[in-house]
């Protein structure tokens, strides 16, 4: 067992002290890992959940999820032609819709088996490669979308550099993301949700308590809006705004290539 550091957001707002890990491994975890291990523990996580976690993701969020992609594509106006990047794709969800409007569409994962989920559910571009260090041509993409990955990476500044090196002149970034609620009622509502039911429901239809009791926390790892803005800008981004869904449950946030 190991003890990690502290964890600090991109604004300096703290996030959680973990307490204790594995290596390599989601098992005993009672926080939140630790950075230097995060990567690894993600990683591990995810090829884990793969086979499950499109279902279950559609049942947690209600069906919900998808027309949230469907407004980020909108605010990151993908259309018919344009070269789109689905940043940490999962099983692929966003660069399917994208493709359903006519845009090549290109999936990055670094989980090996949510490119194989992904690759198996249709015949588009999946690639297995890291966010902080995208394979691909400077000024490539005319939009990039990323669906419930920033708060699994580590390293967000070279992130947003990365998604400002392979995108266009005005090329659009859209970042789907969980937010907290502003107004009490909704933001009680939200934790008793977030923070209680969904690791006993999802730990029990995945079999995975840990899994969701990790995505349940994560939402520690994101900056505030003002956090979020400062990498936008700082990674070469202008036009930046944030549209909150759901009572702020859910935010997009989006940017346009200097
Ligand atoms: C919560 S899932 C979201 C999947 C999908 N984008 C969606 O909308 O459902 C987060 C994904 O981020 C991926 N991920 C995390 N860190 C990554 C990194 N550094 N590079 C590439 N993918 C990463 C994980 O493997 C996982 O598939």
């Amino acid at each position: 067992m190991l003890t990690g550091k502290s964890l600090n957001s991109p604004n300096g707002k703290t996030i959680y002290r973990p307490v204790s890990y594995r290596r390599g491994t989601m098992q005993g975890v009672t926080e939140l890992p630790a950075p230097e291990t995060k990567a690894a523990v993600v990683e591990e996580m995810f090829d884990r959940l793969a086979p499950r976690y499109e279902r279950m993701n559609h049942l947690l969020t209600l069906g919900m999820d998808n027309r949230w992609r469907r407004t980020a594509l909108d605010l990151a106006r993908v259309a018919a032609g344009d070269r789109v990047l689905d940043l940490a794709c999962g099983t692929g969800d966003f660069a399917r819709l994208a493709a359903s409007r006519g845009a090549a569409a290109t999936g990055l994962d670094f989980s090996a088996q949510m490119v194989a989920e992904a690759r198996a559910r249709d015949s588009g571009a999946y690639v297995r490669g890291d966010a902080l260090a995208l394979p691909f041509a400077d000024g490539y993409f005319d939009a990039i979308v990323s669906g419930f990955a920033v708060r699994n990476f580590t390293g967000l500044e070279a992130v947003f550099g990365e998604c400002a090196r392979v995108l266009k002149p005005g090329g659009r970034l859209a970042i789907l993301e969980i937010d907290t609620p502003r107004s009490l009622p909704l933001r009680l509502g939200h934790s008793l949700y977030f923070a209680r039911l969904m690791p006993v429901i999802g730990g029990l239809m995945s079999g995975d308590r840990d899994a969701y009791r990790y995505l349940s926390r994560s939402g520690a790892y994101l900056p505030d809006a003002s956090g979020f803005a400062r990498l936008f800008h700082g990674a070469g981004f202008d036009n930046v705004w944030r549209r909150p869904l759901m009572g702020g449950a859910i935010q997009v946030l989006v940017g346009q290539r200097r």
